[in-house]
């Protein structure tokens, strides 16, 4: 068995291959204690307040990917990071990238003197690109080179926490308006088990509006209830490697059928713009919007419709999940969101929201930007409220 570990922006695939399983283990029931909180240190903890960053949103054909700034280093450095649930480390652009990285903001290790060098090198393969095109093999991808340095986001400042400097990069990164990636797994690391350790609440929330709307952002450590409307519901999450909830079922302008009333497992991931589903899903939900909606041979995993028609067409996609008390709760992807712009290959063809990939399931952008969405990685679940603007 070849194991896969996805951890994304852009769902990053580590290709670890994995030995054979030789021997099946029987399972075993261990039992365990809860931890008491003795007279507890983090209660005496001085607790930080959240912080908001402001977001900026890269729109291109749709709202591609939302990033803010980031200070590293001493004197600080401000670079700007995609916050990325679908992975789990901080990587940016270096000096050590040279040309490949023209277009990035570099920092440069040598003008920080908290700087540490690590010496580990590796390289992170994504699963999804900035943007809507499919991932054609190692397209996308970062050669890093392991430090440790100072962070500090939003005026909080983390202490001296791991990540990597990009020494190389695809040219599929080059046009990116951001420096690199912050990622925000439920897994509790980095910069964030630091502001944790000093009392700051192990949640972050996202306010990821369209850019006609503006004025995304994130909150670090709260939630900012003046960006809601109506009460928050949560959902426990089904991996601790990924922002993973069940859904019991889809429906598409008020339908559904056999296949869509199945449960699957699907990854909410802010570093992907469009939604990723397995191609019998991806299939089962266009034919109820338009038997014209064919996949794009030109582009492998997506597909499209002539643009003259995809603004007539109602496309309203909710997902039913299941709430911690048990109730089922939609999240609906407007009609607005189908078309994504039109293909580089075909300017009057329009590519429709969902592309389709047997290798794992995505909620991104097309859906985050319509609510308001709190991801606690302390309780291991994600809430979401109608936000302000929608
Ligand atoms: C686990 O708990 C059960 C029920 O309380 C008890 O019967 C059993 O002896 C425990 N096992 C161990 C290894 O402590
Ligand atoms: C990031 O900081 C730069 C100045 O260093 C500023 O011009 C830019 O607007 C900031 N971006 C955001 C999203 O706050
Ligand atoms: C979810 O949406 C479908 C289709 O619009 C609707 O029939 C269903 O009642 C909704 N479920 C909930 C729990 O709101």
């Amino acid at each position: 068995m070849v194991l896969s570990l996805l951890s994304c922006v852009l769902l990053a695939l580590y290709a670890n291959a994995a030995t054979a399983e030789l021997t099946r283990p029987s399972p075993v029931t261990i039992n365990l204690s809860s931890r008491k909180v003795t007279t507890g240190q983090s209660l005496r903890r001085r607790a930080l307040p959240a912080s908001n960053i402001p977001l900026k949103d890269f729109f291109s054909g749709t709202d591609l990917q939302w990033f803010g700034n980031i200070s590293i280093g001493t004197p600080p450095q401000v670079l700007s990071v995609v916050f990325d649930t679908g992975s789990s480390s901080l990587e940016f652009a270096s000096t050590q990238c040279g040309a490949a990285c023209a277009n990035q903001k570099q920092f440069d290790p040598t003008r920080s003197s908290t700087f540490r060098d690590g010496g580990r090198t590796s390289t992170i393969t994504f699963g999804t690109g900035v943007g809507v095109d499919p991932v054609i093999g190692n397209n996308w991808q970062l050669q890093l080179r392991s430090a440790t340095d100072v962070v500090s986001i939003g005026g909080l400042n983390a202490g001296s926490v791991s990540l990597f400097l990009i020494t190389n990069q695809t040219p599929t990164f080059a046009p990116d308006p951001f420096d690199g990636i912050q990622g925000m797994s439920p897994r509790l690391t980095g910069f964030f088990a630091a502001l944790a350790a000093q009392g700051l609440p192990s949640l972050f929330s996202m306010f990821l509006t369209p850019s006609n709307v503006g004025s995304a952002e994130l909150t670090i450590g709260g939630i900012d209830t003046s960006k809601t409307t109506g009460g928050l519901t949560f959902a426990s999450i089904e991996s601790t490697s990924f922002w993973q909830l069940r859904s019991i079922q889809i429906f598409v302008n008020g339908q559904t059928s056999s296949t869509l009333q199945r449960s699957r497992n699907i990854i909410f991931d802010s570093g992907t713009s469009n939604i990723v589903l397995s191609q019998t899903d991806a299939q089962a939900i266009y034919s109820l919007i338009s038997a014209d909606i064919q996949p794009n041979p030109a582009e492998p995993g997506t597909f499209g419709i002539a643009c003259n028609r995809i603004a007539s067409l109602p496309a309203e996609i909710s997902f039913v999940f299941t709430s911690q008390e048990g109730q089922p709760f939609n999240l609906t992807i407007p009609s607005s969101e189908l078309s994504v712009g039109s293909f580089r290959s075909n300017p009057s063809l329009c590519q429709t929201l969902i592309n389709a990939d047997d290798d794992f399931t995505i909620i991104g952008g097309s859906l985050l930007k319509h609510y308001y969405s709190v991801w606690d990685i302390g309780g291991q679940r994600m809430g979401f409220a109608p936000n302000v603007f929608l």
